[in-house]
This record gives C-alpha cells, structure tokens and sequence, in this order.
C-alpha cells in the first residue's frame, strides 16, 4: 500500500500538491507536514505532522513509524529569500535533500519527489528555448542549491537505484495560496492587486521574459512525472518543464482585458538581476517524449481562471 510523506505542505506548491495525491491515495495514506503546528488547519482532509526535515532523526523515525513509501520534499528557500541569508538557504536546501535521499537509500522507500527550479540556468545558458542539457552558471543561493542537488539526486539514482523523480519548474503561479519569496512571484501578486481594484508596482521591468506555469499544470507535470513506469522516466537530474513565457508587460494586458481600469508601474530592484540571469524560455521536449507532458493553460485562459477564482480563496477586507 502507498503511504506518502509531504515535507513543506503548507508552501505555495505543497497545498496544491498534496490535495491532488489526496484525491489519488485518499486521506489515510497522505501525511501533510510543516514547521508550523498551525498549518494543520490547511489539511482538514488528510493527516498532519510537524516536522522539521533539518532533524534527520524525527523523519527517520517518522518514515518508519508510518511505513512510508513515497516523499515529496517540497521544503526550500527560494531565489529572492535566499540572497538575504545565503548559508542559511544552502543549509536547509542542501541538508534536507540528503537526509531524504539517504533516508530512501537505507529503508528502500518506492520513490522520491524533489523539485528543481530555471534558477539552475544562468548568464552563460542559451536564454531562448533552453536545451535539456546545457551551460549551467546559477547565480543565487538558491540555483546553486538546485543545481548540486540534481547532481546528487542523479548520483543516489546511479550508486543507490533510489527511485528519485525531478522537475525544473518555471515561476509557478496559483491562486490558492499566498507565493514565498520567489522572483517570479510578481505574477502571482499581480492578481491580488488587480482584484483590490490597485496599481501594481512591479519589481521587474516591463520587457523581463520568464517561463512561467499555472498551477493546474504543474501538478498534473508532476503526478504525471510520478505515475510514469520507472523506465520511462530517463532523465534523474532533473526535466525541463515549460508551461508559457511572458513579460510583466504582457501579464498585465492579459488582465486589464478582463480589468479595463487595471494600472502598473515600474520599480526594478535587486531581483531585475536575478531574472535577466534565467531563460526566456524552455525546451522541454524531454519531458514531452518521455513521458507525455502536455500543458494545458495559456497565459489569457490563466488570467480569466484566476480573476474568477481568486476572490472566494481571497476574499476583499471591506
Ligand atoms: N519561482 C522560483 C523563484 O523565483 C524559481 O523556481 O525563486
């Protein structure tokens, strides 16, 4: 029987997730967990622990207790907060993969998720329609945590035969949670602002191209990733993954066609830096031979999904 562990549940990407393998295992065989005690309200329909991934002794215990088979280790620091306290971000990025990918080595665990992020490209990286494999220079924290952590995932797959699983995801984009400290989470803000009927200052310029996903399709990548027949999936660093790609400046004209009186302005900080590092976009034919990814969501069919949606999970303070 499957029983699987979510580490950092609570996140942008980890609420979503784990309702979807809700809806696959059920909620007995889905343990949600985070740092925080109070996040067992976000899981009335699944089991809750908190647990801090940094103590490798509390997840042992904890994947044996509960005859876990599967982890998906969502816990990370991301771009922008992890250039305010780097050792910090490479700690707990780096130490919390290991302690899973090792802790999968010696209870044979079925099979291993953990993300990666365009954050592994950087300024040498063909920026129009990235290959699979490539240049790779990251320049924050955050892509170079990424970056060594494909090479160990690769690593425990090829030594250990562990099971692991990965995605590069472009800036993810969902309404149902608020987005933790990323660069591409302008595109998540954007729609908050343009519900409260307010201008939008942007902190990357009008022309940043970045690839981006909605959410739908990133789990579904994901679950698809994860379903797949072990042979399938040939590529254990990581997948590029591509949804869309698009400017703040294309962004906001996508939502000012559904909010006329929509206004943006412009005040590029630290993060501009970060952005023009990255791709444009991606190639993800990997993706697509192997295993069958398709995206669905355009960046209008996007727009019109989340000002519809956005308000109920949201709601205005009158
Ligand atoms: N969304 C992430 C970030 O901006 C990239 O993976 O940090």
């Amino acid at each position: 029987m499957d029983k699987i562990l979510v580490i950092g549940a609570a996140g942008q990407l980890g609420s979503e997730l784990t309702r979807a393998l809700v809806d696959q295992f059920g909620g007995d065989q889905v343990i949600a967990t985070d740092l925080r005690d109070s996040a067992s309200s976000l899981f009335p329909y699944c089991r809750f622990e908190v647990l801090d991934v940094m103590n490798k002794e509390s997840l042992g215990t904890l994947v044996k207790k509960e005859r876990v088979t599967q982890i998906y280790h969502l816990a990370a620091v991301l771009s922008a907060t992890g250039e305010k306290n780097p050792q910090f971000a490479w700690t707990l990025n780096m130490e919390s993969l290991l302690h899973v990918l090792e802790l999968a080595k010696e209870c044979g665990l079925d099979k291993i998720y953990w993300p990666s992020s365009i954050a592994v490209f950087g300024p040498s990286t063909p920026k129009v329609n990235t290959p699979q494999f490539c240049e790779k220079d990251p320049n924050t924290v955050y892509g170079i945590s990424k970056l060594a952590g494909e090479g160990w995932c690769n690593y425990y797959f090829e030594k250990y035969g562990v099971d692991v699983r990965s995605l590069r995801y472009p800036g993810l984009i969902g309404y149902k949670s608020l987005p933790g400290g990323g660069t591409t989470d302008y595109a998540v803000d954007i729609y908050h602002k343009a519900i409260a009927n307010q201008p939008f200052t942007c902190f990357l310029s009008e022309d940043t191209y970045l690839p981006m996903m909605y959410m739908p399709d990133a789990i579904k990548a994901t679950l698809d990733l994860m379903n797949a027949p072990k042979e399938a999936v040939k590529i254990r660093s990581s997948y590029n993954l591509a949804g869309m790609s698009f400017s703040p400046k294309e962004i906001f004209e996508s939502i000012k066609k559904e909010v006329p009186s929509f206004q943006i302005g412009f005040q590029v900080d630290f993060r501009q830096s970060i952005a023009d590092s990255w791709p444009n976009s991606i190639d993800d034919s990997r993706a697509r031979a192997d295993w069958g990814w398709q995206p669905s969501y355009d960046l209008d069919s996007m727009s019109r999904d989340i000002l519809k949606h956005l308000p109920t999970f949201f709601p205005l303070q009158s």
